[in-house]
């Protein structure tokens, strides 16, 4: 089974407007038109307009960070899938680890966010990860498969070939410990197992499993080697034309 690979820029906090247009119009003069691999950028909600505009014409897709599962109302400071499919979003990231820490983002609310996003045809990232001292508790493959099901129940087969799941390990964002390539596809040859039994093993073949946590121009080859790694959610290394270029080459060269 060929999996087309997948390398998305999670900017988070970072870039306004104006610069978040001037950095997707330099990546897309090295790699706009190239369609060996889906590349995603997800901005900031407010440059998603500035850098949908520059994308305009190119190959890369365009996805959020962040959605509210409701289709509007009395929800001060959220946003709709309605919102992002008129600015042509098609992908979104649910369930970061920073949500979870930082907004007390549950399993049971990013299980709705994902049936939403899917209800709207927007593509979810769906980020699942164990923290350090849940590793060393040996816990990692019961914490995974708990946000799994937790965020994908009602779920249908049909529905789960459009999800991306991200594997992060919390340990491994933005502190530069990468996990092995061991490490990263024994959880990722979890993860696709425990698909295969919520939604039959030739959905779980389709599935995109992105690996998050430090990924760089100089891990990412071994990690894109491994059977189970079919891409990369990468944060700081994507705030940099140069570094999300490489990455991006790097998952073409290992198609
Ligand atoms: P990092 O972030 O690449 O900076 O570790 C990854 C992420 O949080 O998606």
């Amino acid at each position: 089974m060929i999996r087309k690979k997948v390398i998305a820029g999670n900017w988070k906090m970072n870039k306004t407007a104006a610069d978040g247009a001037a950095l997707a119009k330099d990546i897309c003069t090295e790699i706009g038109r190239e369609t060996g691999v889906d590349i995603v950028l997800c901005p900031p909600f407010t440059a998603l307009e500035s850098v949908g505009r520059t994308l305009e014409g190119m190959a890369i897709k365009l996805g959020a960070q962040n959605m509210h599962p409701e289709k509007n109302g009395a929800f001060t400071g959220e946003v709709a899938a309605e919102m992002l499919r008129t600015l042509y979003v098609t992908h979104v990231i649910l369930g970061h680890s920073e949500r979870r820490a930082y907004f007390g983002e549950t399993d049971a609310l990013i299980n709705q966010k994902v049936l939403a996003a899917l209800a709207n045809e927007l593509r979810p990232i769906l980020c699942v990860g164990e923290t350090l001292a849940e590793r060393e508790a040996n816990q990692t493959l019961a914490v995974v498969q708990r946000q799994i099901e937790g965020a994908l129940a009602g779920v249908k087969p049909e529905q789960a070939i459009s999800v991306i799941v991200a594997y992060e390990p919390v340990w491994a964002i933005g502190t530069g410990k990468v996990a092995t390539t061991a490490q990263a596809q024994e959880v990722h040859a979890f993860i696709r197992g425990l698909l295969g039994k919520l939604h039959g093993t030739a959905a779980a073949q389709k599935v995109r499993l992105l690996y998050g946590g430090s990924m760089k121009p100089a891990n990412a080859a071994e990690l894109l080697a491994q059977p189970d790694i079919d891409g990369g959610l990468v944060g700081g290394a994507s705030l940099e034309a140069r570094s999300f270029v490489e990455l991006v080459r790097a998952a073409v060269a290992a198609r």
